[in-house]
């Protein structure tokens, strides 16, 4: 499957160079970035698709403590090369991914002496670059990062602010050159011409995470800072020693919502996986003792409401066997949750008997999630893990969904951002040592997600959004119909995302002012519109036994494909994804809308050629509404064949959800 073909750059090519400035085009021609070094020797780079201008000569290098790395450059020398290949995912959107891009590498040399080289790729749905130090010795403190992105022209961009709690916020929709605020990365823009991009970064090691920011109508980048002993902010943005690259730049340029969401630039940015042996990291779907948490009517800490007891958990263990779903999450089995002080990695509450579970979970089948809150202290997660690994793993425990809920957190260099450089690291350390232990991980309160799953595919899902549990408590009464629409063009093309779909019973006798936003049929759509290969099937058995004959798609949707494609979609408005289940030749379809109620035409174009399929759809009621009659929908059946066309009415906050079982 690997082609890979080295046009090697030739010192001719490099003196052709010479005359004409630096440039890399896409393998089909269409987008080109240019390099130049103005005459005070800055790095700057330019980006066109076909003869339109994206971005204008923009500003490249780094500020340091111990020189200034945006001028006094000088060219040694350019280079090209090329790559094709494709490459199988262990989990994933898609089975295979292809590789398909032209790069370019421009040595530069400081006045100092130091060098820095700028590596580019261009792809035929965008570019990255990253700045590597092939010869530092010795220390580097990097204070700012001059990279940015001038572009052509004042686009809509979807952003949200860079303090955001957790990256746990609602999308906000604003012409690029009015933003006053710093904001967290991604970011998506709506182009003027109509056309769509991404910025982002990916392969985030060892350095902070960018956010981003507009002077003089130029998005500039902003790395989160480290933080001094009183919790300020720091010059200090990386400590680095030696020879390193950056993270990876990374800007999606493509004409249509469809190839955005198509783009697997970022993993293709990533190192292959590291991890030899996979077949223990798989792709499940997850009940949980979790949802009665949050709608109040079961605690975390022991007493009498407390979810995870013993007998609670067996009753999800065998409703789980019952259902056909993979695994079960019990949060609040440990000790500590009285005061979220010191939490216990190792030792359960009296009324939680981990042994027996352990054997009752094998005997049935079903996995048990393991659950590590650290209430924000990842230094003292961090002298435990390996026992909380081993722990787990000796409990037959494959998955462990961990979380921090503090965008402050306390790390082994003191409290600093989750974001920052010392977040960074520690967040690495939690995958690589749970690699070790066969432990795949679902984060919570995340650094945003870079694509390390490409490496590190125990890294199987984060959260980094204003998931489905603030529709439990939030203030503001949930979140509206609308959020859900945001988040396929946003955040998920960060990656997976933890958003836990599936509620099933809307109003909450708890906490009566708040409710989800939606109807069932939405719920269901979530299924197929957002992925992640750990899924959690987020409400109570008792609410899903209300509805047998909907909980019969989530028992049967996939949660591991083999390809993904949006049908239609406008961000902020609806989205309708179709994806085949890996190694099979079913199909599932999901839809969402916001508010508004829409009729969504489902062309089945993507279906095998001369095949019927039997087409079971569950879909709003003409009368259901997320306000009114979130709860009627139908259920219909259908012959169909590529190229038909079916018809559906989506409720206002409503959705669908379709399978397409292909009759042999
Ligand atoms: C916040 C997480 O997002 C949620 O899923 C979890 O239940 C609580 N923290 C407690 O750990």
């Amino acid at each position: 499957m690997k082609i890979k073909f080295t046009l090697l750059l030739c010192p001719f090519f490099f003196l052709a160079c010479q005359n004409r400035l630096p440039q890399l085009s896409s393998p089909d021609g269409e987008l080109t970035v240019r390099f130049r070094l103005t005459s005070a020797g800055a790095p700057e780079y330019s980006l066109s698709r076909g003869s339109d201008s994206v971005l204008l000569w923009s500003a490249m290098g780094l500020e340091t403590e111990e020189k200034s790395l945006n001028s006094n450059f000088s060219l040694q020398s350019v280079s090209h090369d090329r790559q094709d290949i494709t490459w199988e995912t262990v989990w994933g959107e898609e089975r295979l991914i292809r590789d398909n891009h032209c790069s370019m590498m421009v040595k530069l040399r400081h006045q100092t002496g130091l060098r820095m080289n700028i590596e580019f790729r261009c792809y035929d749905d965008g570019i990255a670059f990253r700045y590597i130090f092939p010869s530092l010795k010795g220390n580097m403190t990097i204070t700012d990062e001059l990279t940015s992105y001038r572009f052509a022209e004042n686009n809509e961009i979807w952003s949200i602010p860079w303090r955001t709690e957790y990256y746990e916020g609602l999308w906000n929709k604003a012409p690029m050159w009015s933003l006053e605020d710093t904001v967290c990365s991604p970011i998506t823009i709506e182009l003027k011409d109509g056309g769509y991009a991404f910025v982002h970064e990916a392969a985030l090691y060892d350095y902070p995470a960018q956010n981003l920011y507009v002077k003089e109508n130029t998005l500039c980048t902003y790395l989160t800072p480290w933080l001094d002993n009183e919790v300020r902010a720091m010059d200090a943005r990386a400590y680095k020693q030696d020879s390193f690259s950056t993270p990876w730049r990374m800007l999606l340029v493509t004409e249509t919502l469809s190839e955005l969401v198509a783009s697997r630039i970022m993993l293709n940015l990533n190192e292959p996986c590291a991890i030899e042996d996979t077949d223990w990291i798989r792709p499940m779907k997850f009940i949980g003792i979790w949802w009665g948490m949050h709608i109040k009517t079961m605690t975390w800490e022991m007493g009498p409401k407390h979810g995870a007891t013993t007998e609670n958990m067996e009753k999800y263990l065998r409703f789980a066997k019952e259902h056909g779903i993979e695994a079960v999450l019990a949060e609040g089995w440990n000790k500590g949750w009285e005061d979220w002080r010191h939490f216990s990695f190792t030792e359960s509450y009296p009324d939680w008997d981990m042994a027996y579970l352990s054997r009752l979970a094998d005997s049935l089948d079903v996995e048990i999630v393991g659950h590590n809150e650290t209430g924000g202290n990842a230094a003292d997660y961090e002298k435990v893990l390996e026992e909380a690994y081993a722990y787990h793993a000796d409990h037959g425990i494959n998955a462990i969904k961990t979380g921090y809920v503090a965008p402050i957190i306390r790390t082994l260099d003191g409290l600093q951002w989750n974001k920052g450089q010392s977040g960074v690291r520690h967040y690495r350390k939690v995958i690589e040592t749970a690699a070790k232990y066969q432990i795949s991980i679902d984060n919570h309160e995340p650094v945003m997600p870079t694509g390390l799953q490409r490496t590190y595919p125990n890294l199987m899902t984060q959260e980094g959004v204003r998931g489905q549990e603030w529709n439990a408590w939030s203030r503001d009464g949930g979140s509206p119909c609308e959020h859900v629409t945001v988040l396929p063009y946003t955040r998920i093309l960060a990656g997976p995302v933890d958003y836990t779909p599936g509620v099933f019973r809307f109003e909450n006798p708890v906490i009566p002012t708040t409710r989800v936003h939606s109807t069932l049929m939405n719920q269901l759509g979530l299924f197929v519109c957002f992925y992640s290969p750990l899924q959690m099937v987020c409400d109570l058995p008792e609410h899903y036994m209300e509805y047998p004959d909907a909980f019969r798609f989530v028992e049967e949707v996939p949660c591991d494909w083999e390809r993904s494609l949006l049908i239609d979609g406008k961000i902020g408005d609806y989205c309708i994804y179709a994806r085949q289940e890996r190694g099979g030749d079913t199909w599932y379809i999901g839809g969402i809308t916001d508010e508004e109620a829409r009729t969504a035409e489902l062309r089945l174009d993507m279906l095998d050629e001369g095949a019927e399929y039997a087409m079971t759809l569950w879909c709003d009621a003409a009368d259901a509404d997320w306000l009114t009659r979130p709860y009627a929908y139908d259920i219909k059946e259908y012959s169909v064949k590529k190229g038909d066309k079916v018809t559906v009415k989506m409720a206002a906050g409503g959705g669908l959800a379709a399978q397409l079982k292909k009759n042999n």
